[in-house]
């Protein structure tokens, strides 16, 4: 026997290299699943209901709109002193003590109405005395942030509440204080400024 074919023989004895198995998934599986998917798509299509609103908390959509004052409704004041006031002046209206001055009963909120319009359109920075305390605090503007209507409802909200009886704020009267003031770019400087105005 010759080397080279001692070589060969010894080739022939060898396992194949091992490699690595591949199962695909079965075809009756991946039918069953489609199936599955198509009867579940069908079976949704074929039974679905739109649900009356006496299943639920009896509301419907327009309910919705008008609670969000965005459609004909009133602005609602409550809400916009919930979202832009509450942080500083609390729930109750009665402030912080020190911090923040309250607007129960406070004179700035129960005067001159124009003078709460201007505080809520510019703020107020520097000493300002609330029911015979000075705070000196930072009041932010809303000038840009609220429409008339909606300062209108908010300081409506505020000279009604908190056991204020002051009246009402038409929108009119933002507009025109608003103009009357368009050029004022800081916030009113407290006593010093407003006690002008009150
Ligand atoms: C970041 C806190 C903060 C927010 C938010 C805020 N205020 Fe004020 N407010 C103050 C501070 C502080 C003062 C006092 C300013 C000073 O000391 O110069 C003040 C003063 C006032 C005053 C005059 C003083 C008084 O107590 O009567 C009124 C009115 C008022 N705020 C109404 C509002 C209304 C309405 C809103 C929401 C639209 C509002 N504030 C949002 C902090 C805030």
């Amino acid at each position: 026997m010759t080397d080279e074919s001692k070589e060969i023989q010894a080739q022939k004895r060898e396992m194949p290299e091992p490699y690595e198995g591949n199962r695909p998934v079965p075809w009756i599986v991946i039918l069953i699943v489609a199936g599955l998917f198509v009867w579940a798509i069908g079976y949704l299509y074929v039974t679905y209901q739109p649900v009356p609103p006496e299943y639920g908390d009896q509301r419907i959509a327009a309910d919705f709109k008008s609670a969000s004052g965005s459609e004909g409704g009133k602005v609602d004041g409550a809400q916009l002193y919930a979202a832009h006031c509450v942080a500083c002046h609390q729930a109750t209206g009665g402030g912080l003590p020190g911090v923040f001055p309250p607007l129960a009963k406070s004179e700035w909120v129960t005067g001159k109405a124009s003078t709460t319009v201007q505080i809520v359109l510019h703020g107020v920075h520097g000493p300002l005395t609330v029911e015979g305390t000075t705070y000196n605090g930072l009041m932010p503007t809303f000038k840009d942030k609220l429409s008339d209507a909606e300062i209108a409802a908010v300081v409506s909200h505020i000279r009604t509440s908190f056991g204020n009886d002051a009246g009402e704020v038409d929108e009119n009267l933002v507009a025109s204080e608003r103009a009357a003031t368009a050029s004022h770019e800081a916030p009113w400087n407290g006593d010093e400024e407003l006690n002008a105005l009150k």
